[in-house]
């Protein structure tokens, strides 16, 4: 059977930011299939890999991809903000990646309901031990609550509009799939197909997979704890897809490299974030919301 595949994005901007041909051990926050990270270890011979990821299945997948590099590679089921409390000798990391959201193996999976294109069951949990699914957020959110969740995740207009119809239609029969949610939103948001167009529904999975996976929670904490953890010269390389992600980590690293104290804890080696050329996004769509920003301790 042919294996799921997932291209990484700015793979050899994201190697550079790593300066990921230095000896010693990097973190890959988010494995994925393993794209970023089988590319560094087949052009570092000498590099060793802890890698992260919330999806199961992903990371059954990953361990395949990188079998070929034996003990080099050691592979965790966690979220990536459980990263400081893992056993790891974080002095001697030399470079860590997070390349967030959804991989291709995701949204291409009709049964994790990530995608509004394809019919499935309202899923989207990247970790299947979590007990809410965007079905159950449907269900049992107030309709304030899932105005708020649409217009600050989805920084859609129609946020409160699309919130009644949902509460509406809930009261006769339970959402349960992404059809149906995609065919509320069509018709909220008055849908017709345009060229160049994005579809409402794009925004409105984006909104309800961030509050199913508490995706933005404790981000910018997360990336001061990890760099303080690393010794000076390790880098820090982190891929965001949406502005809300973006302005976390571009906030924190700009509080981190001139904090008030006067003692910078990292120097930012993105002045602007790196983005696909027009060839990547040619050849890789997905990548084209696509930002990297990169720090290193100093
Ligand atoms: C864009 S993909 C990574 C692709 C990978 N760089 C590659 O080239 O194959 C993002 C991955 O991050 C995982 N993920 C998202 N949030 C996470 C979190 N908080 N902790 C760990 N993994 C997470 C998802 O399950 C997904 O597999």
């Amino acid at each position: 059977m042919n294996q799921p595949e997932h291209i990484p994005v700015l793979l050899d901007e994201t190697l550079k930011v790593l300066d990921a041909g230095r000896p010693g051990l990097y973190i890959d926050g988010t494995i994925g299939l393993g794209g970023h990270s089988s590319i560094l270890l087949a052009r570092n011979p000498e590099a060793a890999l802890v890698g992260l990821d919330l999806d199961e299945a992903a990371i059954k997948i990953a361990q395949e991809h990188l079998a070929p590099f034996g003990d080099r590679v050691t592979l965790y089921h966690s979220d990536y903000r459980n990263l400081p409390e893992l056993d790891i000798d974080f002095k001697a990391v030399r470079g860590v990646l997070i390349d967030m959201g959804m991989s291709s193996f995701q949204l291409d999976t009709p049964e994790r309901g990530f995608s509004h294109q394809a019919d499935g069951p309202l899923d989207m949990r990247m970790d299947g031990r979590n007990k809410t699914t965007a079905a159950r957020i449907l269900q049992k959110e107030s309709e304030a609550k899932l105005a708020q969740i649409f217009r600050d995740y989805g920084e859609l207009k129609q946020a409160h509009k699309l919130a009644r119809a949902i509460a509406s239609a809930r009261r006769v029969q339970a959402l349960e799939s992404t059809t149906q949610l995609r065919l509320i939103v069509e018709n909220v948001c008055h849908w017709i197909p345009q060229k160049g167009k994005i579809h409402p529904a794009s925004k409105v999975f984006q909104a309800l997979r961030i509050e199913v996976n508490d995706e933005l929670s404790n981000l910018g904490e997360f990336l001061e704890t990890i760099l303080d953890l690393l010794s000076p010269g390790a880098r820090l390389a982190v891929i965001a897809f949406h502005s809300l992600e973006d302005r976390i980590i571009k906030h924190t690293f700009l509080r981190l490299a001139k904090p008030e104290t006067g003692v910078p804890l990292i120097e930012i080696l993105t002045r602007h974030p790196a983005v696909p050329s027009a060839e990547e996004i040619g050849r890789n769509p997905r990548s084209r919301s696509a930002k990297l920003r990169g720090a290193v301790r100093v």
